[in-house]
Parts: structure tokens; sequence; C-alpha cells
């Protein structure tokens, strides 16, 4: 067995993690769920995205508008799946299986402001993603509506029947682990935030779950982000391993 040396300073983060949660709702949603931002209103705030990419990278607020905006247009589910089809299904699978393989996210079932979010950092690049930029460099994928309606249609779709778990042999360590230091924002049972802020991790794959842990701790997503990517960085191999196979079993679409 190896030494692990001094006890880890997990502690502070706790402090942090509520204080993290209610502003990445009061910064995320604060807007009122209305179909109240017409098109032509939508159609500045695209616009003014495209103008001002770099410097919405820069304050995170660019991400916050446009979330908002996103949220405010009324979403159709049947327009976002034609975008879905045209532009997402060779990666992130026909039904949005996701591909644990290539480490791809399953997005079927994944809470709706969560999705909109997302889609809203890579288009301002305030999230970093090699594989999602070139897909937002499409005009069209520049529209808040756009998310919205994609967003929509990903919340509904049916998630996967299975998902690719690991080995399950340090299940007692990933239910503690997760419990101890996940399930105060994600909740107990992995749905994730009511309002969106915080991703459902049910019905991901194993490998792709590891790995977007990684990904969170490894490069720059946002502001906001930081404690909680502090937090997974602090894990131990073991304990990332054993809370991904937790998680990889839970199942069922987020609410
Ligand atoms: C070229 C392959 C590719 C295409 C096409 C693609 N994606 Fe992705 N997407 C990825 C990869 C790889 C990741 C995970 C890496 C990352 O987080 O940067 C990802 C991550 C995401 C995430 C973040 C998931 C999370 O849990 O945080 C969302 C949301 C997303 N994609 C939505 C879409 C949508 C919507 C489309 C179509 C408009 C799309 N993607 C098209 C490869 C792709
Ligand atoms: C402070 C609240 C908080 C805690 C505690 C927390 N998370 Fe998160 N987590 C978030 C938020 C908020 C996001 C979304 C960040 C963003 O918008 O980019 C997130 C994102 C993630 C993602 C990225 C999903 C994806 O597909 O890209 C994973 C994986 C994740 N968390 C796993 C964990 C694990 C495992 C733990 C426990 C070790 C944990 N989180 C603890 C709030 C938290």
């Amino acid at each position: 067995m190896k030494i692990r040396g001094a006890p880890r300073k997990r502690s502070s983060f706790l402090a942090r993690r509520h204080a993290t949660v209610r502003q990445a709702r009061r910064r995320a949603v604060s807007a009122p769920r209305l179909a109240s931002t017409s098109p032509a209103a939508l159609a500045i705030i695209a616009f003014t995205l495209a103008l001002t990419a770099p410097q919405a990278k820069a304050a995170g607020e660019g991400v916050d508008e446009l979330t908002r905006a996103a949220l405010a247009a009324p979403a159709d589910p049947l327009r976002g799946r034609a975008h879905y089809e045209r532009h997402c299904a060779r990666c992130h699978g026909a039904a949005a299986e996701g591909d644990d393989r290539r480490r791809i996210p399953v997005l079927a079932g994944q809470r709706f402001g969560y999705l909109v979010r997302q889609l809203a950092g890579f288009a301002t690049a305030e999230r970093e993603s090699a594989a999602m930029h070139p897909v937002v460099a499409a005009k069209e994928l520049r529209l808040p509506q756009t998310w919205s309606d994609v967003a929509a249609y990903l919340h509904g779709a049916a998630v996967p029947e299975h998902t690719r778990t690991g080995d399950g042999r340090q299940l007692g360590l990933g239910e503690a682990t997760f419990r101890i230091e996940c399930a105060s924002c994600h909740h107990d049972d992995a749905r994730g935030d009511d309002d969106g802020a915080v991703p459902s991790l049910r019905n991901q794959n194993y490998a792709t779950l590891l790995s977007q842990m990684r990904r969170l701790s490894d490069i720059h997503r946002h502001e906001m982000a930081e404690p909680v990517a502090q937090l997974v960085h602090s894990l131990r191999s073991d304990e990332a391993q054993a809370v991904a196979d937790y998680v990889s079993r839970m199942r069922d679409a987020a609410p």
C-alpha cells in the first residue's frame, strides 16, 4: 500500500460549494421563463455575440445574457431534432446515446437549462472544447433560439437502455465519495439541479464520466466552475474511478 501523505484539505470547499450553486442559479437562470423575447431581439443578441465573443469570454457575462435569452425563447423540440440530426448525431449518436469509446457524452435526458448554458459557453468560447467549437461555428448554431430548440429535443429524448460501467470492485468507496463530495450539488440520485445549473450525471458512460471529470479540472470552463474543478481534481485516482463507476449505474431521465 502506498502511503498517502497528509490528509487532503477539502474542507475549504465545503463552504464554497453552496455559494457556488447559489451563484450559478443567480447567474444562469434568474430570468423569468416567459416567452417574451421576440425573434428580432434574439437576432440582435446573436449578432452582438458574433461581434463580442472575445470580450464575452473575458467577462463571462455574454454567456449569462445569452442563456437568459435562450431560456426565454419558446422552444420547439421538432425543430431542435432537425438541427440535432444535421449537426450533432454523427458524434453524439442517432439517439443522443453518446459514444464511450470516443468519450462523447450522452445528451439524451440531460437538463434543459444545463444544455442551453453549455451551448452558449461553447459559442462564446468561454467553455473550451476542440470538438465543439467547429460545430457551433455554423451560423444557425450561434442563435440562442437554436440552443433552446436543441436542448428541448435532447431533454425529452429517451435515455439509453444501457450504460457502460466500471468493474464494480469499488462501489462502496464510490458511493461514499459521491455522497460526501458530490451529492450536495448533484443530489443523491445524481439528477442535477432543478434549474439546470448543475448537470444530471445519470445515464452517462463510465469512461466518458472519468474523462469529463479530468477535463473539468484540466481545462478552463468558466469562473463559476473553478471550485468544482478543484474539488474534482483533489480526488485520488481510485476515488475518481470509484465515483465514476458508482454514477455510471444511475439511470433514468433527469426531471
Ligand atoms: C465532432 C464531434 C461532435 C459533434 C459534431 C458535436 N459534438 Fe458535442 N461534444 C463532442 C465531444 C467530444 C464532447 C465532450 C468534450 C467536451 O466536453 O469538450 C462534446 C460535448 C458536448 C456537450 C457538453 C456535455 C456535458 O455534459 O457537459 C454538449 C451540450 C454538446 N456536446 C452538444 C452538442 C450539440 C447540441 C451538437 C450539435 C449541434 C454537438 N454537440 C455536436 C463532440 C461533438
Ligand atoms: C459546488 C457544487 C458541485 C459539487 C460539490 C460537485 N459538482 Fe460537479 N458540477 C457542478 C456544476 C455547477 C457543474 C457544471 C459546470 C459548468 O457549467 O461548466 C458540474 C459539472 C460536473 C461534470 C461535468 C459534466 C460534463 O459532462 O461535462 C462532472 C462529470 C461532475 N460535475 C462530476 C462531479 C463529481 C464526481 C463531483 C464529486 C467529486 C462533483 N461533480 C461535485 C457542481 C458541483
